[in-house]
């Protein structure tokens, strides 16, 4: 009844009121380390918008170049402009959710603060909205060009892969889930916001997902720039937390994104602890199976330990000397958590003689340990 309501309750935006123009539009920039092209995406969006009731929301997560010092400079001087400093925290998904919720126009836009993103189709986006026949308007990236420009192809591959997941939870078919630029009305993220991620950069499927089924979903496409200023921050890690959100659906939201790459992470540990073991026992004979298992789990250990710092606790990443201590913690939480897991294994073995059933308490036992000191001690906020 209320996601009907949702769909078709849809006010056209009053332009103009006694005091100027309502705000139609909030332009919801994330930035992490952006200072140099902030005011470039202001000038830019300034034209393209002209005549639009608009403002650009920047949510930065207190980069270190001083992108928020930059954006409330601009702020000082134009009322369109508003910055968001989130201290303490990272995360693109969060960022913009929290930049969506600040804003109060009827519409807003995601659009990425390093240019990458092309602005000139942002009218023919709102026009679209306007219409009140879609309740989403997606820039994709035109594939071919796409290649050429700024997107390499295994992120294509990628890309591909993932639309046809999307289209398997939503029933919505885009070519470009992965978009970080679209518009959309306020309220469609209003009504989900409790249900949406913080954690990760895949705010758009995260909206797709949580909203009601019939969402109506229009697409325009762009070329994709490449970037001149500053670095990108996201790589590969958009398809781990890719697959990272959708696991996290099928499960109906029970496990969370955070334990969903914490075990993830632990699965591909798994693939290279076997793979170490086999090499070295084709490789060096010679050396008793204890010690070659002993050593392809330490190999594990480390590959667990970075990619966990790397991508599931990536916003309490540990850099320089303090990755010692830190990974020291973590071997002995993971030592601990082998002995449980064989332990609980054992004991479940003793009584039902199901090897696999075992195995797998075995292993939930270990993982949801490790999980657990992992993220309350190696790397709990609070170490930071
Ligand atoms: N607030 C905040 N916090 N902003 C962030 C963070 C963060 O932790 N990480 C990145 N950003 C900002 C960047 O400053 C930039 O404005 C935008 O988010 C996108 O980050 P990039 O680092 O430029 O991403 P990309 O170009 O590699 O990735 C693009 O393609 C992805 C799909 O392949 C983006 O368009 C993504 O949105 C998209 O998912
Ligand atoms: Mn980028």
């Amino acid at each position: 009844m209320m996601n009907q309501a949702l769909l078709t309750a849809v006010t056209p935006p009053p332009i103009t009121g006694p005091n100027g123009p309502f705000l139609e539009l909030s332009v919801i920039v994330p930035t992490y380390n952006e200072a140099a092209n902030i005011q470039n995406l202001f000038d830019r969006l300034e034209r393209v918008l002209e005549g639009v009731a608009w403002e650009m929301v920047v949510v930065d997560d207190d980069s270190p170049d001083g992108t928020s010092r930059v954006a409330k400079e601009l702020a000082a001087h134009d009322p369109r402009v508003r910055c968001i400093r989130r201290v303490n925290r990272r995360g693109l998904a969060g960022a913009v959710v929290e930049g969506v919720l600040a804003s109060s126009a009827p519409y807003f836009a995601v659009i990425d603060g390093d240019l990458q993103h092309d602005e000139s189709i942002l009218p023919q986006m709102l026009q679209q909205m306007r219409g009140g026949t879609v309740d989403i308007v997606v820039g994709s990236r035109l594939e071919a060009a796409s290649f050429s420009q700024g997107l390499s192809p295994i992120r294509k591959v990628l890309s591909d892969t993932g639309s046809g997941l999307v289209r398997m939870l939503t029933h919505v078919g885009i070519t470009d889930p992965m978009s970080g630029f679209f518009m959309t009305r306020r309220d469609i993220v209003e009504n989900v916001a409790p249900k949406l991620s913080d954690y990760g950069f895949k705010i758009l499927v995260d909206i797709l997902i949580c909203s009601p089924a019939t969402i109506r979903v229009a697409e325009v496409h762009y070329v994709f720039r490449k970037r001149e200023a500053g670095e990108s921050k996201l790589s590969v890690l958009v398809a781990f937390d890719f697959l990272d959100l959708i696991i996290h659906h099928l499960f109906r939201g029970i496990l969370p994104p955070r334990f969903v790459a914490f075990a993830m992470v632990g699965s591909i540990g798994v693939v290279v602890h076997l793979a170490v073991l086999r090499t070295l026992m084709t490789a060096v004979p010679a050396l008793d199976f204890s010690s070659q298992q002993v050593f392809a789990t330490l190999v594990a250990m480390c590959g667990n330990f970075v990619l966990n710092n790397q991508f599931t606790y990536r916003d309490r990443r540990y850099k320089g000397w303090r990755v010692v201590p830190a990974f020291a913690l973590f071997s002995v939480a993971c030592g601990i958590g082998i002995v449980a897991n064989a332990g609980i294994a054992s004991w479940i073995y003793a009584g039902q003689h199901l090897w696999w059933v075992a195995g797998l308490a075995g292993v939930l036992v270990g993982v949801v340990w490790n999980y657990a000191i992992s993220s309350s001690f190696v790397w709990a906020r609070s170490r930071r």
